[in-house]
């Protein structure tokens, strides 16, 4: 039996992955700031799969939130072996329309957070000789969008950068990059959908299955929809000035989170 620390497991691709990794017969440490959201998945799981669900309260965006959940991962009785870094939201507007303490909570949750649970995990990890990271970027990482975007390349950058610095370990680590999501991102953040067309839409249980397939393979970067792979491709042959100007006319609001 392994166990799997999950962050914003509530809702959106951090409940697929839950869904997905207790269907798998893993154990799992729920990690999110509502208490009461956190025990009814927990008691949902639990009897639905007959696995241990942990619940773990916590706001990553609190230097007291990150450490209780540093605290779980060093742990040594029932140690994780697979950590999903998964907590983030958006703020809607452009620079400037966003309040700084709102951008400077995204670099704490997206980045911060982010840096501290995977070396926690991965030291731990190490020690033992086996484990697994997946730490949830965006296709945003590819094209020039504000904080949020950078916030997701740093995601993606720092990755796969110590997925080289560990190769031969035995740990692995793994970016996943989505594209638009239904979950609950989009309502939380007070941001329209309308003008998103059907076909850009992906299903939260598929982006899961199609990651966790990836980190199987190895991967170091998973952006999982073929739709998505070659626009990111596409998005490769464009000047990064073009592109800006294509993603800004998108709209802050609507881009790909
Ligand atoms: N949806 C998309 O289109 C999309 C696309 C690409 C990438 N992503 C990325 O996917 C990840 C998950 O997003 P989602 O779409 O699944 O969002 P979601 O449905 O809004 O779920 C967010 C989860 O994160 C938790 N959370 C938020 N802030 C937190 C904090 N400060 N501390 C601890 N937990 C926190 C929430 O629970 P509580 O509120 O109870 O804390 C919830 O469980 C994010 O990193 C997002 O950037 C999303």
């Amino acid at each position: 039996m392994t166990t799997a620390l999950i962050t914003g497991s509530t809702a959106g691709l951090g409940a697929a992955f839950a869904r997905r990794l207790a269907a798998d017969g893993h154990d799992l440490v729920l990690v999110a700031r509502d208490t009461k959201r956190l025990r009814e998945q927990a008691t949902e799981l639990h009897d639905r799969h007959g696995i241990e669900a942990e619940v773990l309260t916590a706001d990553l965006s609190t230097d007291v939130g990150i450490d209780t959940v540093t605290a779980r991962l060093g742990a040594r009785r029932n140690p994780v072996d697979l950590l999903i870094n998964n907590a983030g939201f958006g703020n809607k507007g452009r620079f400037l329309d966003v309040p700084m303490t709102d951008e400077l909570t995204m670099l704490k949750v997206h980045c911060e957070a982010v840096l501290r649970l995977t070396s926690a995990a991965v030291e731990a990890m190490r020690e033992r000789g086996r484990g697994g990271v997946v730490n949830v970027a965006s296709v945003a990482a590819f094209v020039p969008r504000g904080t949020y975007g950078a916030s997701k390349a740093w995601v993606v950058q720092f990755t796969q950068g110590v997925a080289k610095d560990l190769a031969g370990s035995g740990v692995r680590l793994m970016a996943l990059a989505p594209g638009f999501v239904r979950t609950e991102f989009h309502e939380r953040a007070g941001m329209g959908t309308d003008s998103i067309p059907n076909w850009m839409w992906l299903d939260a249980d598929k982006v899961v299955a199609a990651g966790l397939a990836d980190l199987a393979r190895g991967k170091s970067l998973s952006i999982p929809d073929p739709r998505y792979k070659t626009l990111m491709g596409a998005a490769k042959l464009v000047p990064r000035g073009l592109l800006g100007g294509i993603t800004s006319r998108t709209g802050r609001k609507y881009g790909p989170r």
